[in-house]
């Protein structure tokens, strides 16, 4: 981690993510910026200037990585539209121009050649000189059918998570959380009386569990026979854990609404026949006896006191000699850059939730009479926290 004085620049060493050279994300922005810190002057008259000399190119002046920063919600609901309506699907043929494509979606094709225009200078698609777009490795990402598909994480990004984002201000003067405010009630509750909002939310999981990676390819589990998926969802983890250990059974534990299309996937997968899905909440009880309890992206959606119940209903429920699998992230203290610490704030407006340091997942453990064992760090967003009972 490179360090810095008071007043010094340092580099953000921000994960780089998969883009064309020119677009802007806030990675690449953040990646290639130098922000000075702790008093220095941020904007001096001559770089509030060059606010207005924007020519594409990122720079490394502050007031340039300061107004990437600010502009970015623009790039988030462009590339919201262009998702919800589905135009990367309608390209997989071949460049076409604004007004076919208009004609296809029944949307305005100026108003629709203007936003692609803008996202196109920035790498998503490809415009010729006929004002023909086609697809770039960014927007083959947003076609419904290929295997790495993120068409629903950036959906899910542009709707409720937007809306939240625009409570931010609500959250930090109250403390209440943003989608409860918005909506009178919280996400989960939300998701069980809506259909199509749940489906959404169900394949961004799904297509973030998929980017995330297969964290737990190399656990050992030889010895263990029974994991219990608590707030498993759809199956992905345990699906993937069980196909590659095939002597293990396990059983996805969610709420009705998570487990949708979950014995789709499990036959899908071929593992259907060794896990079991049982309906329920993990605030009121886990199902007992496993030898492995996984908690995947389930504790940071909770404060510490809600985080305690669920602990302490899988402490309830695990042997004796028991394994917790916590897959979460486990942030750095103080100011280094981490992608967990952006997920933390969706965890602030969105549920209520908290992505926490080491030291607050030992403590919060202990508080269930589970011991922190050990962290891996598996280098993309959510790390590998190992607990037993004590
Ligand atoms: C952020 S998702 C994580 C899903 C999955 N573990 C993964 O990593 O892809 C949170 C999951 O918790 C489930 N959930 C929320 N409240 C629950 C409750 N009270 N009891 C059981 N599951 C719950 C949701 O339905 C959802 O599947």
């Amino acid at each position: 981690m490179p360090q810095s004085r008071p007043g010094q620049p340092f580099e953000m060493n921000w994960p780089k993510l998969p883009v064309l050279s020119g677009i802007r994300t806030l990675g690449s922005v953040l990646n290639s910026m130098r922000i000075v810190r702790n008093g220095a002057s941020l904007i001096s008259s001559s770089s509030v200037l060059g606010l207005f000399r924007m020519s594409g190119s990122t720079g490394d002046k502050p007031a340039d990585t300061l107004y990437h920063m600010s502009i970015g919600f623009r790039n988030t609901q462009a590339l919201y539209v262009v998702a919800k309506l589905g135009v990367a699907d309608l390209l997989v043929k071949g460049p076409l121009d604004s007004s076919e494509l208009a004609k296809k979606l029944g949307v305005q094709a100026r108003a629709l050649f203007r936003m692609l225009r803008a996202v196109a200078a920035q790498g998503v698609f490809t415009q010729d000189s006929s004002n023909k777009f086609g697809l770039t490795s960014v927007s083959q990402l947003l076609r419904n059918d290929t295997p790495d598909s993120m068409r629903y994480i950036v959906i899910t990004y542009g709707e409720r998570q937007y809306e939240a984002a625009g409570k931010l201000i609500h959250t930090v003067k109250t403390g209440e959380t943003a989608f409860d405010h918005i909506y009178g009630k919280g996400l989960f509750d939300y998701l069980s009386e809506n259909d199509e909002a749940n489906m959404i939310f169900n394949l961004f999981m799904a297509q973030s569990h998929r980017r995330a990676g297969d964290q737990l390819g190399f656990y050992d589990f030889r010895k263990k026979r029974l994991v219990v998926d608590v707030g498993g969802g759809q199956g992905h983890l345990i699906a993937q854990i069980l196909r590659l250990n095939p002597h293990l059974k396990g059983i996805i534990y969610d709420l009705p609404q998570g487990v949708g299309q979950a014995q789709k996937y499990l036959e899908e997968q071929g593992v259907s026949d060794r896990c079991q899905i049982v309906r329920g909440s993990f605030f009121e009880s886990v199902p007992p006896g496993g030898d492995v309890y996984l908690l995947s992206r389930i504790l940071h959606d909770w404060s510490d006191e809600k985080a305690s119940l669920i602990l302490a209903n899988c402490r309830r429920a695990i042997r004796g000699d028991g394994t917790m699998l916590i897959m979460d992230a486990v942030i750095p203290e103080g100011d280094a850059p981490h992608l967990g610490k952006q997920i933390d704030l969706q965890m602030l407006i969105l549920t209520g939730g908290v992505e926490r340091t080491e030291k607050e997942w030992r403590r919060l453990l202990e508080l269930s009479r589970f011991a922190l064992n050990g962290v891996t760090k598996t280098g993309v967003q959510f790390d590998i926290i190992e607990a037993s009972p004590v």
